[in-house]
């Protein structure tokens, strides 16, 4: 790895504190014990390094994992109160003191670990100053929401293209640091058997359901007015789905994996109003305690129409996926945190099993946890010993945890990734674009927004809308069906 740079704008903040900072610590102790490296914390405060170290340190101690303390005079700490023209060019100005000073190439991160109006004048503000680019690298990182609608996202897009080119820009989705999420592009292009089954003749329905169990966590400022479809559809669940049902790449690089991302993004039919479903948690009860509803959150407005669930179901016009419709659903307040894809294969065409009476009422299911509990299991049926004859569903199953203990976190990877300049897990200009074209209608349908309660799975129109689409929702724990249903809680 190449010596470098890495400021982070907004870099006393919860970001930092919570993900960042935990991420580098845990990197350096793998990966750049030898290499020369400097974070640079930018924020208003008028702070100085030994300040910010003291922060640092206070922080670290806080992480979980207390075996490792970062080299903390590594950290250092600028003052950026406004931001004028006159403000970059003295943080440009202490940016080239400290690599002089450390003798490094001029390779820069700018992560912007920011609220996002300041996102722009961020941007703007480094082009301005040439802090866009230098003698070595210079790497953008984005956090979403990318936008709030595809007229914001352009915008956005064309301010960061202004300055930067689209080569040096990370925006992170978190959801594709997640090792189980990588992983489904090596357990369906590494394994042959699966691609042969993986299209219409084979598949029947596809559901995917992001669930939280989780309400507002004090976050009412950021999430109210916006809603699932803005905070988890938009970006998480279409990159899940699109890396779903992508074609293979022609090879296992950036540019080819983020080309058949957006293919898959662009073949995806006009939603139409019936194909949504929106709810908003009431009181109620989850893992045994009673929870509020949303309008009683504090910080939300008792009129609040913003949905926590969403349940949609998607139609990908292309020759693999025509008429296989693919279920998505996220949702706050719901029976425990999981997210797992279901893919539905067919029934046998035909049943020999009559004497048994109905025949097998359902195909193979491939059950994919990205979390918790990570790993896939395949349900099949077998013939129950003895007699009379009998079929049985059972799970054939693999664990991470059984075979490689914990799993990194999605912050070092993506971090990682962006110090070597691998844009494979971050998301194009155009993916964005392309998923607000989808979804910016339904921000100003006027939809209805049903009520659930908490500790449920949605409300029960969601599970209408399944049984339109041929299906059910079913969640699967460690290879057993369970209540998955907003009828069956
Ligand atoms: C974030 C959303 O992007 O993802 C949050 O803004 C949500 O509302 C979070 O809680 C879920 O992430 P994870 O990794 O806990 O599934």
């Amino acid at each position: 790895m190449e010596p470098f740079l890495f400021v982070v704008l907004g870099g006393t903040g919860d970001l930092m504190r919570r993900k960042l900072l935990p991420a580098l610590a845990r990197l350096q102790k793998r990966f750049f014990q030898r290499v020369p490296f400097r974070v640079l914390g930018v924020s208003r405060r008028s702070w100085n390094d030994d300040r910010y170290r003291r922060w640092i340190r206070e922080a670290l101690d806080e992480t979980p994992e207390p075996g490792h303390q970062p080299v903390v005079s590594h950290f250092h700490f600028h003052s950026l109160p406004e931001t004028s023209a006159g403000a970059f060019a003295a943080l440009r100005a202490r940016i080239e003191t400290l690599e002089r000073d450390h003798q490094l190439p001029g390779n820069r991160v700018f992560y912007l670990a920011l609220p996002p109006g300041a996102f722009g004048p961020t941007v703007t503000g480094l082009g301005e100053v040439g802090l866009n680019r230098s003698r070595g690298w210079t790497r953008l990182v984005i956090e979403k929401p990318f936008g709030r609608d595809l007229d914001t996202a352009r915008d956005l897009n064309a301010t960061i293209h202004g300055a930067f080119d689209e080569s040096q820009v990370y925006r992170i989705d978190h959801y594709l640091g997640k090792e189980t999420v990588q992983n489904l592009l090596v357990f369906r292009f590494a394994n042959y058997l699966f691609e042969s089954a993986w299209n219409r003749d084979r598949v029947h329905s596809v559901t995917l359901t992001v669930a939280e169990s989780i309400g507002l966590e004090g976050r009412a400022g950021y999430y109210d007015g916006i809603g699932a479809i803005r905070d988890m559809v938009q970006n998480h669940l279409m990159q899940l789905l699109a890396l779903t049902a992508m074609e293979v790449p022609v090879a296992f690089d950036a540019a080819s994996i983020r080309r058949e991302k957006l293919k898959v993004l662009q073949s995806i039919r006009a939603i139409q109003p019936e194909d949504v479903v929106l709810g908003q948690y009431t009181v109620g009860r989850v893992q045994g305690r009673e929870v509020p509803g949303y309008h009683e959150e504090a910080g939300v407005e008792g009129t609040s129409r913003t949905e926590t669930f969403a349940a949609l179901a998607l139609h990908i016009d292309n020759w693999r996926w025509h008429d296989v419709p693919f279920l998505v659903r996220t949702g706050k307040r719901m029976p425990r945190k999981l997210t797992q894809i279901v893919v539905n294969f067919r029934s046998p065409p035909v049943c020999i099993f009559e004497s048994l009476g109905p025949c097998i009422p359902h195909g193979n299911e491939l059950v994919i946890t990205l979390q918790p509990d990570e790993g896939f299991v395949l349900m099949f049926d077998i013939k129950e010993p003895g007699e009379p004859l009998r079929l049985r569903e059972l799970p054939l199953h693999f664990l991470y945890r059984e075979a490689f203990g914990t799993l990194p976190d999605a912050y070092e990877t993506l971090l990682l990734d962006i110090l070597t300049g691998d844009q494979s897990l971050f998301v194009h200009a155009l993916e964005t674009e392309q998923s607000w074209r989808l979804y910016t209608p339904l921000l100003t349908a006027g939809l209805p927004v049903h009520p659930y309660p908490a500790g449920t799975w949605g409300p029960p129109e969601a599970d209408r809308l399944a049984e339109r689409n041929g299906t059910v929702w079913r969640v699967f724990d460690g290879g057993h069906p369970f209540a998955g249903k907003g009828s069956s809680r």
